[in-house]
């Protein structure tokens, strides 16, 4: 008797349980989904906007940007920064070309800084996963795939 009282509430248990489990990644889709139809304008304040770079574009410092570019940005952002790897393909996601003179010419460095930092839309922002230094190394080898000179005319 005691023992079927038992059995009882922990079926009743389990099914709650699973009733939890199947309802949240369901909540969580639709919260995505949400999120997809209408991303958040990206207001970047002026001061971070005018925010100088520190770190100069030496070789060595654009050397350390393709480390980190190559394991932690390329799976999206591509092999050569156009805008086309694996996981932004099969995502289907909007991204920048970063070996277009043209597009990179509307973002200064503190831009690109701040999106970095705090991501805009499907772009995780890194907080502190990267250090100051290592987003500026970034932003240099970033800005090494479309040097000034190598405008689209020109190409
Ligand atoms: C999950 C895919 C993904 C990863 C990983 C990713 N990005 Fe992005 N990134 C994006 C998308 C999508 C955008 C465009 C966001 C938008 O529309 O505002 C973007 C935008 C940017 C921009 C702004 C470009 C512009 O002109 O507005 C910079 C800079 C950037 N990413 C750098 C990086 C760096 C550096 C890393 C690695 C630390 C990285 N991203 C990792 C998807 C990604």
């Amino acid at each position: 008797m005691r023992l079927g009282k038992a059995a009882f509430s922990l079926a009743f248990l389990l099914a709650l349980l699973s009733a939890v489990l199947i309802g949240l990644p369901a909540a969580q889709e639709e919260k995505k989904d949400a999120q997809a139809e209408e991303p958040k304008p990206l207001v970047i304040p002026d001061e971070e906007k005018a925010r100088k770079n520190p770190v100069s574009a030496s070789p060595e410092s654009v050397e350390a940007g393709w480390k980190l570019f190559r394991t932690q940005c390329l799976f999206c952002h591509g092999e050569r920064g156009d805008g086309r790897g694996e996981f932004a393909l099969e995502l289907k996601l909007t991204m920048p070309n970063f070996t277009r003179a043209e597009s990179q010419k509307n973002r200064t460095d503190g831009e690109f800084f701040y999106i970095i930092t705090e991501g805009h839309d499907k772009m995780p922002g890194q907080k502190a996963r990267l250090r100051p230094e290592q987003k500026w190394h970034l932003i240099n080898f970033i800005r090494s795939l479309a040097p000034p000179e190598k405008t689209p005319e020109k190409k």
